[in-house]
């Protein structure tokens, strides 16, 4: 076999994550590689920390990037904080809500879901509905931010009513994390994950998370061991906690952390009110582009994420046929629907340095084309004016 170093075509990738990795991230990748106990490694980790905590919007101690994807840091959550028998309260309004099931599942405990249409947000007063029915529960998990629909749901009003009902929160925020506001300590959100590959601008593979006091408190009250050793947070932070010496317990992905950590210093010289600010503007250009084309977003306008556009595809039009030639004309990557909206929808993604006015124009652009080479009429001219009219707002 003759094998050639790998040469990734060039794509602009506006699907649901991984989204475009900034230059000066994939700078930050190519340092070399130093020991993961180097003293200069484990100074770059704790800056990492400080970073993660202005991303979080927490001062929680525990905070810190899980060395592998956005499911990770899923299951660090529920492993953790799951013993067999607990009693959990799922809300499931897409396909990230109905694995957190499975995980509660995997974990012995007792799922109890509060289902929600596909395309809406977590309803808050059929959460407050399973609390009443379920006084026994001890915990509530959902998604802020449900990628497999573009819905936004209220995390703020979800915590206080799980806390009024005692018991403590997991929060997805693989995709809300550095796109949509998310105060992990003024909304009292005890446990929450993310991913570094949607609006952080960084790599696929890591996975932030962050504890309280009080969910640490659950950790350390076990009466039975965490299933899983990779994940158990009792042996993790020996490695990433700042307290005395570091001990070992697995290889970091020292190099992966070096592009979190570049772009989290991009977080922050951004601001992060900043960058939820930019996701937001660009999704108003971007609607604005894409009803023009005569296309309709699928989420109700108060529930929508900025930076994850459902569009529904018309009838009549071949949704493979109209992703296959933007990735092959224009190098183009949307993304298909997904569970039960799979073959309904296009997926928009503006991600972190996805997230960007030329990726807009280009996006509407090259659908616009596409759309009337395939024989829908879209007003490609207008749909741009109007882009730019709201980039130029
Ligand atoms: C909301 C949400 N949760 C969890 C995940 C899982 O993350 P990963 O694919 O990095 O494991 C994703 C990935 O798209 C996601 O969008």
């Amino acid at each position: 076999m003759t094998a050639r170093s790998f040469q990734p075509p060039v794509r602009t990738l506006m699907g649901p994550g991984p989204a475009d990795v900034h230059p000066r991230v994939l700078a930050a990748l190519a340092r070399p590689t130093i020991g993961h106990l180097d003293p200069a490694f484990i100074g770059m980790m704790d800056e990492l920390k400080g970073l993660l905590r202005l991303a979080f919007r927490t001062e929680n101690a525990l905070t810190m990037p899980v060395s592998a994807p956005g499911s990770a840091g899923m299951e660090t959550c529920f492993v953790n904080l799951v013993e067999p028998g607990d009693k959990v309260i799922v809300c499931i309004n897409g396909v990230f809500g109905g694995r957190m099931k499975e995980n509660v599942i995997r974990a012995g405990g007792e799922p109890v879901c509060v289902e929600d249409p596909w395309g809406r947000a977590v309803d808050p007063s059929r959460l407050e509905d399973a609390l009443k029915a379920n006084p026994d529960a001890r915990i509530v998990a959902f998604v802020q931010a449900e990628t497999s629909t573009g819905a936004s749901s209220d995390t703020r009003t979800l915590v206080d009513i799980a806390h009024r009902h005692d018991c403590l929160t997991i929060v997805d925020a693989v995709t809300a994390l550095g796109g949509s506001p998310l105060e992990v300590d003024a909304w009292g959100v005890d446990a929450v994950y993310a991913g570094s590959q949607k609006c952080l601008s960084c790599t696929p593979g890591l996975a932030p998370i962050s504890f309280n006091e009080r969910a640490l408190a659950k950790v350390k009250a076990r009466s039975t061991p965490v299933q899983s050793w990779f994940l158990d947070l009792n042996l993790v932070l020996g490695y990433w906690s700042g307290e005395g010496k570091r001990s070992y317990h697995h290889t970091a992905p020292v190099n992966a952390l070096y592009g979190l950590h570049e772009a989290l210093v991009m977080l922050a010289e951004e601001g992060v009110e900043a960058a939820w600010a930019r996701h937001h503007r660009h999704h108003l250009a971007l609607r604005d582009g894409l009803e023009a084309l005569g296309l309709e977003l699928v989420v109700p306008e108060a529930e929508r994420l900025p930076q994850l556009n459902a569009v529904s595809i018309p009838g009549g039009v071949d949704d493979a046929a109209v992703r296959g030639r933007l990735l092959r004309q224009y190098g183009l990557e949307i993304g298909a629907g997904l569970g039960a909206l799979a073959g309904k929808v296009w997926r928009i993604g503006l991600m972190g340095w996805s997230s960007r006015p030329q990726n807009v124009l280009y996006c509407v652009s090259a659908l616009g084309a596409v759309l009337n080479d395939l024989g829908a009429k879209a007003d490609t001219g207008t749909a741009l004016d109007r882009v730019q009219r709201a980039l130029d707002a």
